[in-house]
């Protein structure tokens, strides 16, 4: 009788892991036909303006689709799809194939703006701090801290930063990107899309 239970108990947590695991890239490659025409093949999107997904951290995926569908994002492009995306797996799915693919890369010639945005990344801002060394954001169990900086247009980043340094867009994450951005200076702001940029 006491066995019978500690089976039962047992298969019934290890449903819950293979749920918890079930993230399926293949089935979220097809449904990243929905994506496609915005973010582009293979998650590197062809307008410069439209955030790459290649390479992002699931996580973020996840939670950024989530944010979108708030009321507060009215005027984005994704409000109106995020709605549309109402079941958790199909997002979970499409956020682990996109994590699966190789970031974009980019390259500038413009050496001394990139060494200057590498020190505000690492010295001044100490961004790495959160978004890594390698620029490719961080998780830990609880799930994403931070996306992935790097494998993104110049556009797309100055984009970002002046929404956050005006609040267009809240951070989550105790609105930290919101607290810092109010601080770096136009010049560094540059500097620092460039570094990101053509890493
Ligand atoms: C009609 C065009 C369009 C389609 C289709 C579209 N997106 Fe987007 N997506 C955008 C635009 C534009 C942005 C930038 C929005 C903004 O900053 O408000 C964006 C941003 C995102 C972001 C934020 C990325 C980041 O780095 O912060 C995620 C995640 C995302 N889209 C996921 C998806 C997924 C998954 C699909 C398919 C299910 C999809 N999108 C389909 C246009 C589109
Ligand atoms: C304390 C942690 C922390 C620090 C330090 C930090 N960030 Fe962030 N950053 C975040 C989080 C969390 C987000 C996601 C916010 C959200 O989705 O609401 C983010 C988002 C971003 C994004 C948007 C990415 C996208 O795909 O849309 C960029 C770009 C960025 N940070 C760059 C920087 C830069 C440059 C610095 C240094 C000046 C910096 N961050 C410092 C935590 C941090």
């Amino acid at each position: 009788m006491l066995i019978k239970k500690y089976l039962i108990v047992i298969a019934a947590s290890l449903a819950i892991t293979v749920h918890a695991n079930a993230a399926d890239i293949k089935a979220g490659e097809a449904f990243s036909a929905n994506c496609v025409p915005c973010h582009g093949n293979a998650g590197i999107s062809p307008g410069a303006e439209v955030p790459n997904l290649a390479g992002q951290q699931p996580g973020y995926i996840v939670e950024r689709i989530n944010t979108f569908r708030q009321a507060s994002q009215g005027d984005s492009l994704m409000h109106g799809l995020a709605k549309l995306l109402n079941k958790p797996e199909d997002i979970e799915n499409v956020a682990a194939y996109y994590g699966s693919l190789p970031r974009a890369n980019y390259s500038s010639p413009n050496k001394s703006l990139i060494e200057a945005g590498k020190k505000v990344y690492f010295d001044t801002y100490k961004c790495y701090m959160c978004h890594g060394s390698d620029g490719m954001g961080e998780s830990n169990s609880k799930g994403t801290t931070s996306p992935m900086v790097v494998g993104q247009t110049k556009r797309y980043l100055l984009k970002e930063l002046y929404a956050f340094r005006s609040n267009k867009r809240v951070s989550r994450g105790g609105y930290m990107m919101n607290l810092i951005l109010p601080s770096v200076s136009e010049e560094n702001i540059d500097a620092l899309a460039e570094y990101l940029s053509s890493q």
